[in-house]
């Protein structure tokens, strides 16, 4: 394979699986290190796919409590009459159908960490409840008077721009500053596009492992294609495209027609429409692209590699 053993070199660590060699993702693997150690409350922030589920792991995984409970909730799953028995448990009798004692999310994560995925879609009354358990480190179990102290490093993510929605009332804003204390952004894929490669490799090494395939690599236009496309699934969506790839492909090297369609026609629509087929400007302007991604494509994302290939100077790329 053309970059075999990169994405073993642009791994993290042995421990969190996250893979990437740009700027962003370095800067996010250093802050994993440093707020690990510590019991701050973790907000990770980022579109769908971008990882957010595999920071919160790589947190507890380098924590202190490693080998503690580590504890998942969806808050979107939820509803707002089952969230406050299944974070904070109930007593038996405690309403109708509650036949037995249960524990709640925060009791079982006792000494190790909780994880509240798309904290954004929690209820107003669960948010309340949170905000007590962030500031008190108690819980009132349902149909309990007296609060029960728990020791849990909380981590929740969200999709949406939680600040903002703290600034127009849609998710109480005390509560965003005692979850924000540690803000992790993860950029979308499209904005660390030298990623793609090392990505796509290390997809294929795992899916010839699943499906018992032996693909070597990629074609250099599919790579094109793949570092083009603008990703709105981020990493999800590149996974998903690459484990097709990888079945669908007959040779031993992804072609571009082992490509969902669609990747395709989102390029084309970047391509001169006929009215402009003799415009030199707009010729020369895509020809320049592609020249480019070429050129970044052989030399791996290395910039100055690209650009001595380009015949450029660095900062012109
Ligand atoms: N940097 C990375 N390196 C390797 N794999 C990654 C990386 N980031 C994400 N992935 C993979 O992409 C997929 C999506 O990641 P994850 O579930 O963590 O995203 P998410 O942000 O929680 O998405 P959602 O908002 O939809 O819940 C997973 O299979 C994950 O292993
Ligand atoms: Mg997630």
């Amino acid at each position: 394979m053309r970059d075999e053993g990169m994405a073993i070199q642009y791994q993290c660590d042995e421990v969190s699986n996250i893979l990437g060699k740009s700027e962003k993702i370095r800067e996010i693997c250093r802050l994993i290190g440093v707020v690990a150690k510590t019991k701050a409350t973790v907000l990770v922030q980022g579109e769908s796919g971008t990882g957010k589920e595999l920071v919160a792991n790589a947190i507890h995984a380098h924590s202190l409590r490693a080998n503690k409970p580590f504890i998942k909730v969806n808050c979107a799953a939820l509803s707002d009459t089952l969230l406050e028995s299944e974070l904070f448990g109930h007593r038996k009798g405690s309403f109708t159908g509650a036949f037995e004692s249960r524990k709640g999310r925060f009791e079982l994560a006792d000494g190790g960490t909780i994880l509240l995925d798309e904290i954004g879609n929690m209820s107003f009354p669960g948010q309340a409840k949170l905000l007590r358990v962030l500031q008190e480190d108690e819980i009132v179990p349902v149909g309990v008077s007296t609060p029960i102290k728990v020791d849990v490093r909380v981590i929740a993510t969200t999709n949406v721009m939680l600040k903002k929605a703290s600034e127009n009332g849609a998710f109480r804003e005390d509560l965003y500053y005692r979850l924000s204390v540690v803000t992790i952004f993860l950029p979308p894929l499209r904005e660390r596009k030298e990623d793609i490669p090392i990505l796509v490799n290390r997809f294929i090494q795992l899916d010839n492992c699943r499906a018992n395939r032996k693909i070597k690599k990629v074609s250099n236009e599919a790579m094109d294609i793949l570092v083009s496309y603008n990703w709105p699934g981020n990493i999800r969506e590149l996974k998903n495209v690459i484990e097709n790839a990888v079945i669908m492909e007959s040779t031993d090297t992804i072609q571009v027609s082992s490509l969902p369609h669609y990747l395709l026609t989102e390029n084309r629509q970047k391509t001169i429409p006929p009215e402009h087929e003799f415009n030199l400007k707009m010729q020369l302007k895509t020809y320049e692209r592609q020249l480019i991604l070429k050129a970044l494509n052989k030399a791996n994302w290395v910039k100055t590699r690209a650009s001595k290939l380009l015949g450029i100077d660095q900062r012109n790329l």
